[in-house]
């Protein structure tokens, strides 16, 4: 019998608690915090203590809907970082604290090797898995990441951003056109009714395979300013046409450093990960450079691009294996480098 492993999640505004048997997901419970959408951002603090209030009814939950009872799991699996201090510490002091109660191995798993390892969780989909070695393009609302895959625990940062993540971008450029935060899936959907081609952004010029999203942020920025000065009236009237084109300047960003990632490795199986994977254009524009340039493209469920546990849980699987466990004095990691 594969193990059974119980991931916890915690790392920013999402409480989630998954089961899986080996890498076959028996649940994956999500609790979202809706105390934030008033301040245009995750505030800390709110965020610990609503953890503190989800923690134990959503791994309830994630039990129950599993059908199975805490003596028959065969470890716990956490997130101890990178994310908010306050956040990843509900989560480790929670499995800390039922590790003792239950003498369950500890998992300590890395958030963002979370993101690239839920390509490989197994749910009635049946997706394909991407084969090693492959190239993540991991993005997220921390994160802007290329990532040279070896196997499920060995990879190697071959592209980061030097500043913002597309996450962010997506997030503050929402924020300056007074939309409601998180920005990405609200640009996403007016995207989608907007022209691309109307308005066009400054594109970074960034050495290697690194990434810079401050300077668009900035630009765009000025950019409403100005036009606003001339008419007031100018983002509500143009609002798809903004995040069309906002949305289209950010894809090319990321597809041009990734299309140089494969001409580097010769590497020819992409995966995306992260928040921002679940954004259409991103999505459309990565199949269509699949066919055009004979990649093989690997888009995870849009249930599994956000924070949740299932990755969590399933990452704890591959550290099992490997015989990589924790210690009762394991602590969280804001920043891991
Ligand atoms: O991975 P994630 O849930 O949390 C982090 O680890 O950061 O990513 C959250 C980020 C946010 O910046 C959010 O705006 C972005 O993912 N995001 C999107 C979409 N859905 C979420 N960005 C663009 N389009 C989307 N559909
Ligand atoms: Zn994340």
């Amino acid at each position: 019998m594969l193990p059974l492993i119980l991931g916890i999640e915690s790392s920013c505004d999402d409480t989630s608690a998954a089961v899986v048997r080996g890498t076959r997901l028996l649940s994956n419970v999500i609790a979202g915090q809706s105390v934030h959408k008033d301040y245009g951002g995750v505030v800390p603090e709110l965020a610990s203590r609503a953890h503190q209030q989800n923690i134990v009814p959503v791994v309830s939950q994630a039990l129950q809907k599993a059908g199975i009872a805490v003596a028959d799991l065969s470890a716990v699996a956490f997130t101890n970082g990178p994310g908010l201090m306050g956040s990843l510490l509900v989560g480790v002091s929670f499995a800390k604290g039922l590790s003792l109660a239950t003498d369950l191995p500890l998992i300590a798993v890395n958030h963002l090797q979370g993101h690239v390892l839920a390509h490989f969780i197994d749910d009635d989909e049946a997706l394909p898995h991407p084969q090693f070695p492959f190239l993540c393009l991991l993005v997220s609302g921390g994160h802007t990441q290329i990532l040279k895959v070896e196997s499920p625990l060995c990879y190697h940062i071959i592209g980061q951003t030097i500043d913002d993540a597309a996450g962010e971008a997506f997030d503050k450029c929402a924020k300056v056109m007074g939309l409601p935060y998180p920005g990405g899936p609200v640009i996403d959907q007016l995207a989608a009714q907007g022209n691309v081609h109307r308005f066009a952004f400054a594109k970074p010029s960034v050495p290697h395979l690194d990434y810079s999203f401050s300077g668009l942020k900035t630009s765009f920025l000025y950019f409403l300013r100005d036009q606003q000065k001339i008419n007031p009236h100018f983002i509500e009237e143009n609002l798809p046409d903004l995040c069309a084109s906002l949305q289209h300047t950010i894809i090319q960003i990321l597809l041009h450093k990734l299309q140089l990632a494969v001409k580097q490795t010769g590497i020819k199986e992409i995966a995306i990960a992260g928040g921002v994977s679940a954004n259409a254009g991103l999505r459309n524009a990565l199949k269509t450079y699949g066919i055009q340039n004979g990649w093989q493209t690997y888009l995870p469920p849009l249930r599994y691009t956000t924070d949740n546990a299932a990755m969590i849980a399933v990452t704890g699987y591959f550290n099992l294996l490997a015989g990589h466990t924790a210690g009762l004095d394991t602590v969280p990691l804001a920043r891991i480098s």
